[in-house]
Formats: C-alpha cells, sequence, structure tokens
C-alpha cells in the first residue's frame, strides 16, 4: 500500500474548495473541500443521503453548486453538461442504469457518437468494436447485438461500466458500480481499476460495501449530512471505525435469534423454466427465514419471478399453506391476491412512481407494473402507515409528502421496501434487498427481517452478500447452473460450503 506520508504528494489532479449544493428543505453539500491525487483510488462513503451522488453530479458536470470553486488540473473547472465533463477528461458511472432497454449493447455504447454510413448506422462497425469494448473488461459472454432488456441488471451495469471505460478520461467517478454485481464481474471492474490507476487515472469510488473498499481504496472520505465528516489513509483506518464516522453511532449486532419455524407457507416443487431453472424445489415455514444464495445468472431471481408468474413456467407447481392442490397463480396479481409479495433486484422495473410523494408510493394498493396506476384512497390511515415505515426504515425525507424522484438512490430503495410491509402479505420474497443501502439501514432491515418471520411471516431472501445471508437466514439455499445445488440449516454451513455447492454446477457442466 502506498504510504503518502513518506512520499512527496504530487499535485492533485482535481481540487474541490468549499462546495456546497441545497435543495428545498436539504443541505445535499455543505462547504466540502477535497484533492483529488492521479493514480489514487478514493473511496466517498456514508449513509443514505449523505451526500455522496450529488458530489459526483456536480464533479461530473451534470448539475451546479451552489457555491465554491473546482480546479482541474490547476485550472478553474465548471462543465456546463456532462459530454462537457467528458471533454476534459472527467466521466461517471451513475449509480442508476441510464441504458435505453430496448436498444442493443453496442447501440446503447455508440449513441452519443454512433458512427454513420451515408446515412445509416454503421452497424458491423459499432458491434465489432463494442466486442473489443467488452473483451477488454473480460465480458465474453455478452454480444453487443443483445437487446439490453434481455440482459440482467448485472451484465447490463457491467455494459454501462464498460462504455465509460471505453472512453479515456483522468477522473473517474464510480457511483456504486458494483450494487449489481457479484464475485467475477466486481474482480474484472476492479482489475480495470487497478489499470486505471497505474495509467495515473484518478478515481472517486463510491459504494456501501467495506469490504471493496477495504480492498480498493488508498484513501476514504467520509461524509454525513452533506459535511466533511473526515478523510484518512485506507491502510491506516478499521471498517468499524469508518462505519463510526459514517453513522455517528454504534451498532448493533445483526440479529440471529433462533426462532421455532411453523407450518409450511410455501412448497415450490420441479419448477423449470428453459436452462435457467431447473426442477427447483424447497419449502419454507411460516416464522422462517430461507437465504438464497449463488453466483449471478445462477437462476436465483428467475426462480422467485416464476413463482411470482411474472415469467411463464415450462414445469412445476407452487403450493401454499399446507395445501395438496396447485395454487393458481397465473400473473402478479393472482400472486399478490394469494398473499406472496416480490420485491424485485431493479428498483426501476418496481415501478416507483418518481414524482410522486413517498406516502402514495409506500400505499399504492396495485402492483403499477401489471396493473394501471391509478384511484388510490389517500386517507390519513394510509398516511400513518406510510409515516409509520418510512421510519422504521428511516428514509431519509422532509416528510412523506415529499416527491421520490428527489430522494437518495438508497432512499429511492427503502420506499419500495416499505411499500411491501406496507401490503402486509404472508410469504415475502426478497431480491436483493440491501442493495444499495447504507450499514446502519442495512441492519434495520435486517432486524425488521427478523420480527416479520417472528410475526409468522415466511420470507425468502437472494442476497450475493453471503455475509448478509449468514447473519439473517435460518436455512441457505443454494442454486448453481440453474438446479438448487444445496439447502444448509443454520450451524451447518462455512463460507467455504456455500461457495463450493455454488461453484458445483458449473464444475459439472464443464467436464
Ligand atoms: N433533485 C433533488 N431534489 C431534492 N433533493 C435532492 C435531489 N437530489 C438529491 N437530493 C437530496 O440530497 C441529499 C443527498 O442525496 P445524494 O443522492 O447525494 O445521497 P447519497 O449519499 O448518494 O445517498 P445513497 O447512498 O442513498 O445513494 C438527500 O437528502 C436527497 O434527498
Ligand atoms: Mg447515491
Amino acid at each position: 500500500m502506498l504510504k503518502h506520508t513518506t512520499l512527496p504528494m504530487p499535485p492533485p489532479l482535481l481540487q474541490l474548495r468549499l462546495l456546497s449544493k441545497a435543495y428545498p428543505g436539504v443541505r445535499a453539500l455543505a462547504e466540502i473541500s477535497l484533492d483529488l491525487l492521479p493514480g489514487e483510488v478514493h473511496a466517498l462513503v456514508g449513509e443514505n443521503g449523505a451526500g455522496k451522488s450529488t458530489l459526483g453530479r456536480i464533479v461530473c458536470g451534470l448539475t451546479h453548486s451552489d457555491s465554491g470553486q473546482m480546479l482541474l488540473r490547476g485550472q478553474p473547472y465548471s462543465p456546463a453538461s456532462r459530454p462537457d465533463a467528458r471533454r476534459l477528461g472527467v466521466g461517471m458511472v451513475m449509480q442508476e442504469l441510464n441504458l435505453i432497454p430496448t436498444l442493443t449493447v453496442a447501440e446503447n455504447v455508440f449513441l452519443s457518437r454512433m458512427p454513420r454510413r451515408l446515412g445509416f448506422i454503421d452497424y458491423a462497425t459499432i458491434n465489432s468494436q463494442t466486442r473489443q469494448i467488452l473483451h477488454m473488461l473480460g465480458l465474453v459472454d455478452i454480444e453487443p447485438d443483445r437487446m439490453i432488456a434481455s440482459l440482467g441488471v448485472g451484465q447490463q451495469q457491467m455494459v454501462e461500466i464498460a462504455d465509460v471505460l471505453s472512453r479515456k478520461c483522468d477522473v473517474l467517478i464510480l457511483d456504486e458500480p458494483t450494487a449489481a454485481l457479484t464475485g467475477r464481474e466486481t474482480d474484472l471492474l476492479f482489475k480495470q481499476i487497478r489499470r486505471l490507476k497505474s495509467e495515473g487515472v484518478a478515481i472517486v469510488y463510491i459504494s456501501h460495501r467495506m469490504e471493496e473498499i477495504k480492498r480498493i481504496a488508498d484513501r476514504i472520505t467520509v461524509l454525513r449530512d452533506g459535511k466533511w465528516i473526515a478523510t484518512h489513509q485506507a491502510a491506516g483506518i478499521s471498517i468499524d471505525e469508518v462505519i463510526r464516522l459514517m453513522v455517528g453511532r454504534e451498532l448493533g449486532e445483526a440479529s440471529s435469534r433462533k426462532r421455532t419455524p411453523g407450518p409450511v407457507a410455501l412448497r415450490v416443487e420441479n419448477l423449470r423454466r428453459g436452462n435457467v431453472v431447473r426442477d427447483v424445489s424447497f419449502q419454507v415455514h411460516r416464522g422462517e427465514i430461507l437465504g438464497f444464495a449463488g453466483l449471478m445468472g445462477s437462476g436465483r431471481t428467475e426462480t422467485m419471478r416464476l413463482i411470482f408468474a411474472a415469467d411463464r413456467r415450462d414445469a412445476g407447481h407452487v403450493y401454499l399453506h399446507g395445501s395438496s392442490t396447485p395454487a393458481r397463480i397465473r400473473s402478479p396479481r393472482d400472486a399478490v391476491r394469494a398473499g406472496i409479495a416480490l420485491l424485485t433486484e431493479d428498483r426501476k422495473q418496481q415501478g416507483l412512481l418518481l414524482p410522486m410523494p413517498i406516502r402514495a408510493n409506500i400505499t399504492l394498493p396495485k402492483m403499477s407494473a401489471v396493473a394501471p396506476v391509478a384511484g388510490w384512497i389517500s386517507g390519513g390511515k394510509e398516511r400513518t402507515a406510510a409515516h409509520r415505515y418510512a421510519r422504521v426504515l428511516s428514509v431519509r425525507a422532509r416528510s412523506t409528502e415529499q416527491s421520490v424522484v428527489e430522494l437518495s438512490g438508497g432512499n429511492q430503495q427503502k420506499v419500495i421496501v416499505a411499500r411491501w410491509l406496507y401490503r402486509d402479505c404472508d410469504i415475502l420474497i426478497f431480491d436483493e434487498p440491501t442493495r444499495g443501502i447504507d450499514v446502519g439501514a442495512k441492519f434495520e432491515i435486517y432486524h425488521l427481517l427478523s420480527d416479520l418471520a417472528e410475526q409468522g411471516k415466511a420470507i425468502v431472501v437472494v442476497s450475493s452478500d453471503l455475509q448478509e445471508l449468514m447473519a439473517i437466514s435460518d436455512r441457505i439455499a443454494v442454486m448453481s447452473a440453474g438446479r438448487l445445488a444445496a439447502i444448509f440449516p443454520r450451524g451447518q454451513w462455512t463460507q467455504d460450503s456455500i461457495m463450493a455447492a455454488a461453484l458445483s454446477g458449473y464444475r459439472a457442466a464443464a467436464v
């Protein structure tokens, strides 16, 4: 690890001086000063709503600060727009995906710089150049002519990263780039980050994943409530200390109290869809949290979507509450009626009504993805409930009347979680529920899940965070290459045994 204290400091590439930014009712940034050195990975951490994305957006020209100034290579820097910043060598991978789902991978990558030949898009060129860009990142299994919508969120995220990395830049901001990625993709990204670092690029790395920050960061800056709290050499500070600085208080342990599961709430038999889900059978009891581990693309999300009838299954049945006749679930609407909730991994598809207030988003009576959104009743009861869940999840907002579009990414995620809690279903399926959620709020969600289980709900949690699964689950199911490879009861799993099960299906296929 580089020790800046013993080496002469290179002149900063980017200097932020007393940047401030206010939105109605909130000080998103308050007099932030920061130097970015060439060849450093500078982690920016803080709770949801601390101001990290706002800082990134100012640097990459998406928004302006109210006061303060920036210097790039010693010169005054005030980008008028994102393309303007890009021309000056400042790029950003945004927290929210910005791809157009109905275009292909290559079309998205070349959207702003489409080579045309006689007025037609030169597909041969953009496809082959996109392939090169993807290969550079090690993404050999994504075809340039695939429609974006047909890719998983993780792959979409990688396409977006590839797009930004394919343009030369000196300052790169990565806003939660790995939120949707698991092991292999994250490794590929880190390889690129190391390469860029060695080329002298200054990188701002925004993440809620402390173990990544420990792995990749040279320095760490902590923001809290829009204020600068501290900047440390990564080597000189522990994760616990960073978290303490972030939240300004001590956190409890994730509760893994011993629960006694009740009767079976959900039984899934031989669920199948193509090669993606192959004869998956399992059951979940009332009062139980069943975790789902596996690599990205192992079929976990797909399995949950089949239970919920968000996709058509080729075969298999779902039984509810000990019934011996299969449940008639033909659409997500049927599923909701049968008391099943699915919180999907992609919050954009969850149909958050961005301009609407938090309250309406939580109390929406219908799934907007499948039903027209109209005619909710906004009585005092809804208001109280919305308020309660927003508080339980510590959604940071002026009030539940604030519109969702104004919330930070993590707080939008909490609104979705709150919506499903409000629905009061018996069977709750959460796909990556804590993605993009800060450490403090994560613990609140763990406690909440545990409380819900204790109230007799059956809970399924898909997560790529193994620590998280091991902390909250009563049993962990492991999927591999579309099959259920193993189910471990609490006390009988180790990180290694789970990883081995997660890889088992691919090893078998390779032989
Ligand atoms: N367009 C906007 N209008 C009103 N308020 C906004 C707007 N954008 C951001 N904010 C507010 O500014 C504050 C900082 O938000 P920001 O998105 O920078 O947080 P963050 O640190 O990136 O959080 P997260 O970890 O959840 O992504 C929040 O209180 C947020 O609600
Ligand atoms: Mg953010």
